[in-house]
């Protein structure tokens, strides 16, 4: 997935004041929203690759060892740091074995974050439609 633009300085470190924490905001005209777990910093469209949902007020949670984002609407799971579908899958073949979280292929656009100087920079991937979730992420008017 190929960078379309520039860094953008996005939000201050000093804005988040807990551990976890989201925040929404508007870089270059694209509504995302950048999220803190611990020292480290992500940001993912705004809205949810099923239906539109408002992935941004979703709850954060870990899930099988991930931090996920979990949307309001339909509860889908998407792992914050790469934007893929999480779901609890079984072997049909093999009934016995447990349920396991499983990774499925990105389906919700992510963005590369940078932190320098207590500022958070983003550099926005390109909505080129190969993602599920671009069909809802347009430009904000
Ligand atoms: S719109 Fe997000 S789970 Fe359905």
């Amino acid at each position: 997935m190929a960078a379309i633009q520039e860094e953008v300085f996005a939000c201050s470190v000093s804005e988040f004041v807990r551990g976890t924490e989201k925040k929404r905001i508007t870089v270059n005209d694209n509504d995302i929203f950048i999220v803190k777990i611990g020292d480290k910093y992500f940001a993912l469209d705004s809205f949810c690759y099923h239906a539109g949902g408002p992935l941004y007020n979703g709850d954060i949670e870990e899930l099988g060892g991930r931090a996920c984002m979990v949307c309001p609407w339909h509860k889908y799971k998407v792992c914050i740091d790469t934007g893929q579908n999480f779901y609890q899958s079984v072997d049909p073949k093999n009934p016995k074995t447990s349920v396991k979280w499983t990774a499925g292929q990105r389906r919700h656009r992510t963005h590369a974050v940078i932190v320098r100087d207590g500022k958070i920079y983003v550099t926005l991937t390109e909505k080129d439609g190969t993602l599920d979730s671009d069909q809802y992420n347009g430009h904000r008017a």
